[in-house]
């Protein structure tokens, strides 16, 4: 038995590796168009950045490491060609993957050869793939494991990337696995979960299935209460035929696995997935070997008295875990390197871990306080005494093209304002997870506490705003999202957190360990209340700062969201009206508040206009183009027009009351809803007929094959594009005139990513451009 886990990169991953200069060089030719080419470099774990200007863009590798293993050496590697290629930074992910950013297109290939002879692929690290299949950091020495589950997770990962139609699914595959009942590797939330138990002596898994975080979470439901441990590759690969065959691909919002389970129902997906495995167990399944091996524990650990959020004890008696974190999951390259030095002892083995951290594993007791001592002489903040005060967060609108909030800047500024506080203050608050945006990869509904960021409108500023996300937890039997309680200003998070603190640490009713406890014996309305005075808005003359995001000069907004994704630049704003419109409508409840009635009427009507391309603050306005372009088009109920015409005279002073209309506003906001969420990625109804007097105004417009678009911003300025576009023939010739920067930059990659061709663009005297565009 080996010493350590092995894992191999399949040929088939070499081969597609081998072929990827190619597509690189016809790209940098111009012979490859952006979007074929995005729909090559994705699924090899390579993404565009945020930020940067037409021709100096740059891009994030993201290395898969299966299962969290990875090596000294490995790391060595990964930390040579973030020097080399990125930014001197490599960044752990909450998938246990290694990022390297800010890579020119150019040098990738360099570093795809570098990352395979180090035994590392980033092949899967996106797209619509197999991604990183999770494990326990501490499989293998935790005490309360069934089993070690590290050589399932390499055996099956190997199994699923060897097969290059792993590369093409509907959408992402997540799998995880968990050797502890207590699931902390999430079994129970990915699309095909696996906890270790032992029955009767075997081995085996209790399998969970249909779960996921992103756009209506599910937590995964039972599939088979017991499954020998040879059986993970025929299970997998049901899964993965069910969901092929099954999962959306023409809306990739809702093309995931349990979105196929909600469409089927719980029973019939169990049925169908059953259905898939006797096909599987049918056939001769050619499978991996499970490698089994054992670390080294040669020489005698010391026991030492000493409990820390970072230590952990492993089963051989005098042995330890150490768990290091870093600011978001970043890492420099000469604190590393020098972090790598102090590692040489043969017995310690190393783990990626889902709180964007490493875990080392193998330190005697006795050596312990020497290492942290080092370690901290390398960054004191890596040995964290109270995991509370270094919160979880996605990499947020600082590189992610859909962030809203600059989420690291936010945790940033926790951490600064938390560790001023004394040790019993920090040591009351549990683990923080923070998302830039609703996609969840901070994990933010997981967390006793958690934050995700969002836009609102105050007086027609942005002011940028996380929810605050109370009661997640992750137990097999026990797991539970959170829900979003409270809004509350980005710029008043660190002192609500502080103030928290010291509420917690002088509740007798509080204990970290049952935080959820806490919140359904009325802690959480104390945590609201306490919220609740944070939340107020001033003026932006009285305070500009908090229409700034953090680490921000200029004032918040959603511009910039980078070039192609301009149509998800537009959800956001929909849905940014829809939750202004449903706050309003339970404001109005509570209060018995007509302004928030009106207000509410008057959010849900003025959301979907921005598929039409209408963006106006003018409530009458708004009213009659939701007749005009919904209710007379059929698309909502002839009936809800009373109610518009309600708000309107309400508006004017001719009824004073609105109270009702209660009943048909919420199930005016419904519909809008439905309608919003039967949008596809063209930003069209589902559910549309298409009239032939559509777009009358436009056609005028176009007699001339101009529009004028300067003046508008992203990513308004593209949906009207977009309008403007639609009645032409395939093949019709469109000029737009947009203006420097950003429109420029976003707009026609987002023209092309639906398929049209750009033909040329131009400056012109006033400094705008005109870009010419041939329909498809
Ligand atoms: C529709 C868009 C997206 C959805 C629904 C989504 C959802 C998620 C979720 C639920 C996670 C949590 C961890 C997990 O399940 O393993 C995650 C992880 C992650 N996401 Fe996203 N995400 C989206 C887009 C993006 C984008 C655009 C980026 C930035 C380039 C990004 C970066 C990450 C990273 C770095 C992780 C950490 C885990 C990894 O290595 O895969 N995500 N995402
Ligand atoms: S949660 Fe949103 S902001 Fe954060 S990485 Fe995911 S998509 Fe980007």
């Amino acid at each position: 038995m080996s010493n350590r886990p092995t894992f191999n990169i399949p040929d088939t991953v070499k081969e597609d590796t081998n072929n990827y200069p190619a597509l690189v060089e016809q790209f940098i030719k111009g012979d490859l168009d952006d979007a074929r080419f995005k729909g090559r470099r994705v699924p090899m774990g390579i993404y565009s950045q945020r930020g940067y200007e037409p021709g100096e863009e740059r891009y994030m590798v993201r290395v898969r490491v299966p299962g969290g293993v990875v090596t000294k050496e490995q790391l060595r590697t990964l930390n040579e060609l973030s020097k080399e290629y990125g930014n001197g930074y490599v960044h752990i992910t909450t998938r246990q993957d290694v990022q390297i950013h800010q890579v020119k297109i150019e040098d990738t290939p360099e570093v795809l050869f570098k990352l395979l002879e180090a035994g590392l692929s980033p092949r899967g690290g996106g797209g619509n793939t197999v991604r990183n299949i999770l494990n326990s950091a501490r499989a293998g020495v935790n005490p309360e494991e069934a089993f070690d589950t590290t050589p399932h997770n390499l055996a099956l990962t190997e199994y699923l990337i060897k097969t290059r139609s792993s590369f093409n699914l509907p959408r992402k595959y997540k799998i995880a696995f968990s050797s502890d009942p207590k699931d902390d590797s999430l079994a129970t939330l990915n699309d095909l979960g696996f906890i270790a138990i032992k029955q009767d002596g075997k081995r085996g898994f209790k399998v969970y299935g249909g779960g996921g975080m992103g756009g209506s979470s599910e937590l995964g439901i039972v599939l088979e209460e017991f499954v020998e441990e040879d059986k993970i590759f025929h299970i997998a690969e049901a899964i993965k035929r069910f969901f092929d065959e099954y999962g959306d691909r023409s809306n990739k919002h809702r093309a995931r696995l349990r979105f196929v389970r909600k469409r089927l129902g719980d029973e019939e997906f169990v049925n169908k997935y059953k259905e898939y495995l006797a096909e599987v167990l049918a056939e001769d399944l050619e499978v991996e070997d499970l490698n089994r091996y054992e670390e080294l524990r040669e020489s005698k650990g010391e026991k030492i008295d000493l409990t820390a959020d970072y230590l952990y004890q492993e089963k051989v008696e005098g042995y330890y875990s150490l768990e290091l974190r870093m600011e978001n999951g970043d890492i420099s390259y000469d604190e590393l390197n020098s972090l790598l030095d102090l590692l040489g002892d043969s017995e310690i083995s190393l783990r990626t871990t889902i709180k964007q951290g490493l875990l080392i594993r193998g330190v005697k007791g006795q050596q312990l306080e020497r290492l942290i001592e080092k370690i901290n002489q390398v960054n004191p903040n890596l040995v964290v005494s109270n995991m509370g005060t270094m919160p979880v967060s996605c990499k947020g609108a600082s590189t992610c093209k859909l962030g809203l909030c600059v989420s690291p800047n936010l945790s940033e500024a926790i951490r600064e304002k938390l560790i001023t506080l004394g040790d019993k203050l920090q040591a009351a608050l549990p683990q923080i997870y923070i998302s830039g945006c609703p996609n969840v990869c901070g994990q933010h509904i997981i967390g006793n506490i958690g934050f995700e960021g969002k836009a609102k409108r105050y007086n027609d500023r942005l002011v940028p705003h996380y929810a605050l996300f109370l009661g997640g937890n992750v137990e097999e039997g026990n797991s539970k999202y959170g829900e979003a309680a409270i809004d509350i200003p980005a710029k008043r998070i660190p002192e609500f957190l502080a103030e928290l603190a010291k509420l917690l640490a002088d509740d007798q009713d509080y204990n970290r360990v049952d935080f959820n406890e806490y919140l359904d014996k009325g802690g959480k309305d104390k945590i609201v209340e306490l919220a609740e005075q944070f939340i107020e808005i001033p003026t932006y003359e009285e305070d500009p700062d908090i229409y700034k995001d953090w680490g921000k000069e200029e004032d918040f907004s959603l511009a910039g969201r980078g070039p192609g994704e301009c149509g998800a630049g537009v959800m956001d704003i929909i849905q940014l009206d829809i939750n202004t419109a449903k706050s309003n409508y339970q404001k109005a409840i509570k209060e018995e508040d007509n302004n928030e009635l009106y207000k509410a009427t008057v959010n849900a009507s003025r959301s979907l206009l921005a598929v039409r391309g209408i963006d106006t603050d003018k409530d009458r306005v708004i009213l009659s183009k939701f007749k005009t372009e919904f209710i007379d088009k059929n698309l909502v109920d002839k009936g809800y027009a009373e109610v518009l015409d309600a708000a309107l005279d309400y508006k004017l002073g001719d009824i004073d009351s609105l109270l009702s209309y209660q009943g048909q506003i919420k199930g005016l906001i419904e519909r809008v809803e439905f309608l919003f969420n039967s949008l596809n990625a063209k930003l069209e109804f589902e559910l549309e007929e298409v009239t032939s007097d559509n777009n009358n105004e436009d056609k005028n417009i176009l007699d001339s094959k101009v529009v004028d678009l300067r003046g508008v911003k992203c990513p308004m300025n593209f949906v009207k594009a977009k309008v403007a576009i639609a009645p032409l023939d395939s093949g019709e010739i469109l000029d737009i005139y947009l203006d420097e920067g950003a429109p420029i930059a976003n707009v026609p990659q987002s023209l092309a990513s639906e398929g049209h061709e750009i033909l040329s663009k131009e400056k012109r005297e006033d400094g705008s451009y005109s870009l010419r565009v041939k329909k498809a």
